[in-house]
């Protein structure tokens, strides 16, 4: 015979071959599967005394709800689950009724309508979509939110009893970056970050679904932070998991509201690209706000400036122009057109974003600009200035030891337990550990177009 969870699972693919992209993408409904269900549920700590209260946020077709029901069994008081979409509510209700439970279903908004109770166990696999300044459930939240995902952590977070433990399956884009630093402040003001698990490939997860965030399960409890913080990995979502524990303080910098995936790398290098008076700058063209001034053909006018995008140095080292699809050349003729060219000087371009294709997530490259150019907005580059004042490198040797420092495999590993998101920012730039820039000055030397992966890393050893 079929056990619940296998029950649940043919239902959600039988909803997800026969719910219309539209619908799903608008209600963000990526149903959860039922290894993802039993990892999820398998880091809750071991219930007692048979009076668990429960609760499903954004529940779908109660997947989530089955697998807690697998886990503790009669040791559950009930289960109250929140579902909007009342055709889901109604397969989540036939779901539940198979088990031997008791549940209330609310088929309501979450952030507006979850009841007002204590929970000793809340788990979600909330939506993923933006959520704006001036959305008036705003004012149900804790702190003005992003993304509705995380308002559901934190409605989560709201209703547990002390000590009651939060399960959430979400993007790693919480771990880092503006949007989310309210969030952070909010979960490490007032709960503990007892364990994650991190799926190492992007896409598994909910391949059904198209679901490309990089996906994690956290657990936050309510408790005071535990001293410890238990970390597993996986690759794809039925892998085997390796779980490493580590002290809490090597992770979580409440003052700095900074979470990692593992501890820093205890190497040499304790500066900053932003403390060795460098700084990373957005490419000032954008090109889709400049239709008017970009061609692809130079016109033979005055005030027209080569543009470079990260295509135009696909075979390491600049080429321009170049044919592969982009617009090259840039009229400023205005005083604003004008100040978004880059001037003469030595500077590092690193990619805004990578391809899943690509092996590193911080790609860079030195640049020589001899005459004024307009870098393009998809590229980062770094200079020896100010945001608003942008003043070259002193050399091109300190340019190309950069490149290679930001090309090691050491950067990469230190960007993927910062970020989980393929896109690199100027703030993360910032971040970055550095060596001196008389010791980058000297690898820069080394520096080709052509250099592999090892190579670049030999350079890099004695720096770290
Ligand atoms: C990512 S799906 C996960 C569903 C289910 N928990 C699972 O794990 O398979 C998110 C669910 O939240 C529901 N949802 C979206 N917005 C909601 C809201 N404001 N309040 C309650 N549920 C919502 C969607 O209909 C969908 O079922």
């Amino acid at each position: 015979m079929m056990s619940a969870l296998e029950c649940a699972a043919a239902v959600r693919i039988d909803l997800i071959n026969n719910t219309d992209e539209c619908k799903r993408s608008a209600f963000a409904q990526h149903l959860t599967p039922p290894e993802t269900a039993e990892l999820a549920v398998s880091m809750f700590s071991d219930g007692h005394d048979g009076s668990l209260r429960c609760l499903d946020l954004g529940a779908g077709s109660g997947i989530l709800s089955v697998a807690v029901y697998e886990r503790y069994g009669e040791l559950i008081d009930y289960i109250d689950v929140v579902e909007s979409d009342p055709v889901l509510a109604s397969v989540c209700q036939d779901e539940l009724r198979r088990l031997n439970v008791t549940f209330n279903l609310v088929v309501g908004d979450a952030l507006r309508a979850t009841p007002a109770k204590q929970y000793d166990r809340v788990i979600l696999n909330p939506p993923y979509k933006k959520m704006s300044a001036g959305d008036p459930r705003q004012q149900f939240m804790p702190f003005r939110s992003a993304n509705l995902y995380v308002a559901f952590v934190a409605i989560g977070l709201t209703r547990l009893s002390p000590g009651g433990e939060l399960i959430a399956i979400i993007p790693r884009s919480w771990m880092n970056g503006g949007y989310f630093t309210s969030f952070r402040r909010f979960i490490l003001e007032g709960y503990s970050i007892d364990s994650f698990h991190i799926y190492e490939s992007r896409t598994n997860v909910f391949a059904e679904t198209d679901v490309l965030q990089e996906t994690m399960i956290v657990r936050i409890s309510n408790n005071r932070q535990r001293e410890t913080v238990h970390v597993g990995s996986s690759n794809g979502r039925a892998d085997q998991v390796t779980w490493k524990s580590y002290p809490a303080k090597d992770l979580i910098d409440s003052n700095s509201l900074v979470i990692r995936v593992a501890p820093e790398c205890n190497g040499s290098v304790q500066s900053t690209i932003s403390a060795e008076g460098l700084c990373p700058s957005t490419g000032k063209v954008v090109d889709f706000r400049s239709r008017e001034r970009i061609y692809y053909d130079r016109p033979n006018e005055e005030g027209i400036y080569p543009l470079v995008y990260a295509g135009n140095f696909a075979g390491g080292a600049i080429e321009h122009p170049l044919d592969f699809g982009k617009p090259q050349w840039f009229r400023a003729d205005t005083q604003t057109t004008i100040n978004q060219l880059t001037r003469e000087g030595f500077y590092v371009v690193v990619k805004r974003f990578s391809s899943k294709e690509e092996r590193r997530r911080v790609v860079a490259y030195p640049l020589h600009v001899q005459s004024p150019i307009g870098i393009e907005n998809h590229l980062n580059f770094i200079h020896a200035g100010k945001p608003r004042k942008v003043v070259p490198l002193s050399s091109m040797e300190l340019a190309q030891g950069l490149a290679l420092w930001l090309n090691s495999t050491f950067i990469d590993k230190w960007f993927r337990d910062v970020s989980g998101s393929t896109q690199v920012n100027a703030g993360d730039i910032k971040a970055m550990p550095c060596p001196s820039l008389s010791d980058l000055e000297r690898i820069g030397v080394y520096w080709r177009a052509d250099l592999t992966q090892e190579m670049i890393d030999a350079i890099c050893e004695e720096l770290k």
